[in-house]
């Protein structure tokens, strides 16, 4: 397992760019199997889930290819729906292939899927939308085996606003006779990038972004032979690098974004004091010595302020001047991080879902291991500013959504190295 050992002390400071987001892509690579047609897919950020998905597509009969900066998929010869279970266990994102693939062979076959371990991450709302659709769905011995060659639209109402179950069931959908309306949809920006590419195959999907999505299973336009898409920003890399910046004292001008997509992330940094110049797509932050205290932080499905964020928030939290409290609503166990912080000296005191956090003045550098993905690059970033060395254990989670995160914070002032 890699390992970053990063100086600590750091001033981050100069220009950085954001890639494509890896919640964007992932559903964008299942909805792939939609067409016949080549993808050509640009922004596509180089990380081990995008690997991860695209030997999936591999060993269902589609083939990919890197030009550039674009990728380029085709899944016309795609000819299997049995989802491989070693690589369905590597990520979550595989259990939305479910949806396509009933869309495209109306069978399908997978193991439950893998992912970061935050929470359960219980798959009832997927499977209970599926057969809304008309799907018949055999849970047997680990596998899940559906069979929707009679897919009927049907009103879907999900009793929570899932990211994942939204999108399954939008490609499900695409391939239902008639229409079918999403309520209580995920207003997520990955889902309106999911329906952007999906109007571009030629399905008529309208109301992402919005709680009510509808989606006509017919064709309804003539599709080029090349599909050209250009993935969203990385919104959670985005709010990454700001946090960077925050918590050591640092000035970052932080391009190619969309700041709309990031504004729950904004006002908790104006909050710990730093300023801000927010352009059409960038976004400068020049940070104070001590941030100041953040009071209160709670997650919530878009646009509240994203889980995703927690962790990266909760660094800034260890340093600011005052008492944060951070609550989880989103995952039940997602602050594994938190001892971690702790052997760097941080004052946490941790009831369920909900952290307590006292300031300290500054971390100092320790040996500490990442738990899942987002935890990972929080511990980074504490030690960017943390006094003396900081080792990050288990780096193959990071590289799941940051591509060479040392790399990004090198150049920019870090300097943190990667031992393989
Ligand atoms: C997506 O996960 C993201 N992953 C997660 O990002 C993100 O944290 C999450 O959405 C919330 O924004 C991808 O897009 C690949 P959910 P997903 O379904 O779809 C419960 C990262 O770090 N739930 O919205 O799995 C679930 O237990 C990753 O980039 C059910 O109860 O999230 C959780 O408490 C981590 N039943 C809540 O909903 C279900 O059938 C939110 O889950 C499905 C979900």
């Amino acid at each position: 397992m890699a390992k970053l050992i990063n100086e600590g002390r750091t001033r981050i400071q100069g220009e950085i760019s954001i890639g494509g987001a890896k919640n964007s892509i992932l559903p964008i690579l299942a909805c792939t199997l939609l067409t016949n047609k080549t993808v050509r897919i640009k922004n596509c950020p180089k990380i081990s889930d995008v690997n991860n998905m695209l030997n999936i597509l591999k060993t269902l009969g589609g083939s990919y290819y890197f030009e550039g900066d674009s990728l380029y998929v085709d899944t016309a010869k795609a000819e299997t729906y049995v989802m491989p279970p070693d690589l369905s266990r590597e990520l979550r994102s595989s259990i939305f292939m479910l949806g396509s693939i009933l869309a495209r062979f109306g069978q399908a076959c997978c193991v439950y899927p893998g992912g970061c371990e935050i929470g359960n991450r219980p798959i009832g709302l997927h499977l209970s939308g599926l057969k809304m659709l008309n799907v018949s769905v055999i849970e047997e011995e680990g596998s899940i085996i559906c069979n929707g060659e009679n897919m009927e639209g049907t009103a879907i109402h999900l009793d929570y606003p899932s990211v994942g179950a939204t999108e399954n069931l939008m490609m499900a959908a695409s391939g239902a006779k008639g229409k079918t309306i999403i309520t209580n949809a995920a207003r997520e920006p990955e889902i309106e990038d999911l329906q952007a590419f999906m109007r571009k195959l030629g399905f008529n999907v309208t109301g992402a972004g919005t709680s009510t999505i509808e989606i006509d299973g017919k064709l309804d336009i003539e599709v080029p032979d090349v599909v050209d898409h250009k993935i969203i920003s990385d919104r959670i890399v985005a709010g990454s690098m700001l946090c960077a910046a925050a918590i050591c004292g640092g000035n970052l001008n932080v391009k190619s974004i969309e700041p709309l997509h990031i504004s729950s992330t904004l006002s908790k940094l104006r909050e710990a004091g730093c300023n801000l110049d927010i352009g059409k797509s960038n976004v400068h932050i020049s940070a104070t010595d001590r941030l100041k205290e953040i009071r209160m932080i709670e997650t919530l499905p878009h646009p509240g302020f994203p889980t995703d964020m927690q962790a990266l928030l909760f660094a800034l939290c260890t340093v600011a001047d005052g008492t944060s409290i951070i609550v989880e609503n989103v995952f039940e166990n997602r602050f594994k991080h938190a001892p971690e912080f702790t052997k760097m000296g941080a004052v946490i005191t941790q009831r369920d879902r909900t952290a307590i956090i006292r300031g300290v003045k500054h971390l100092r550098g320790a040996h500490v291991t990442a738990q899942d993905l987002r935890g990972g690059a929080a511990l980074v970033i504490a030690g960017l500013a943390a006094w003396g060395y900081t080792t990050v254990d288990n780096v193959e989670f990071i590289d799941r959504g940051y591509e060479r995160i040392e790399d990004m914070l090198n150049s920019v002032g870090a300097n943190i190295t990667r031992i393989n």
